[in-house]
């Protein structure tokens, strides 16, 4: 079993809309008996709570359903029993290096380092802007998420 988790800040914008996206592809392509996909904040503003409104429209209007999420924060358990573990921006990944406990660093990386081209690194907070970040942070989650799949179907 390959073990993937999505991390942002508040875990109710893009880590939960990139495990949306990464469970329909692992459907799509019969992996969901082999990887498995989860996602969690490195803050805990809003643990315990559904995924952002606005980004649950976004997703639905695309066909992933993200309803039925909720919001938690990272653990330190996590460093050891996820084989991947992708920060939406630099900001988290460097939260997530500073808590992570030794070698298991070679396991956080950029959700952005899969996509194919180099035009974006992260997957900008869509939180405090209008509709139309939760539709681009959807393109550049796509995109990545593919490159994950083609990345995890050649292991
Ligand atoms: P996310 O977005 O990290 O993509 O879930 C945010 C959610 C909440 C906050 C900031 C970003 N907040 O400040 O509460």
């Amino acid at each position: 079993m390959t073990r993937i988790l999505m991390v942002c800040l508040g875990n109710i914008c893009r880590s939960p809309l990139a495990q949306g996206v990464m469970e329909q592809r692992l459907r799509k392509t019969g992996l969901f008996r082999s990887v498995y996909v989860d996602s969690a904040g490195t803050q805990g503003y809003h643990v315990g709570e559904s995924p952002d409104p606005r980004a649950v429209e976004a997703a639905a209007r695309r066909g992933y359903d993200i309803s039925v999420q909720r919001a938690r924060r990272i653990r330190d358990g996590d460093f050891q029993s996820f084989d991947y573990i992708l920060a939406m921006d630099h900001d988290n990944l460097h939260q997530l290096t500073a808590r992570c406990p030794g070698p298991e660093v070679e396991r956080l990386k950029l959700l952005m380092d899969f996509a194919p081209g180099p035009d974006a690194q992260e997957v900008p907070d869509p939180y405090y802007g209008g509709e139309d970040g939760f539709e681009r942070a959807l393109d550049l989650i796509e995109a990545a998420v593919d490159g994950l799949v083609l990345e995890i179907k050649a292991r």
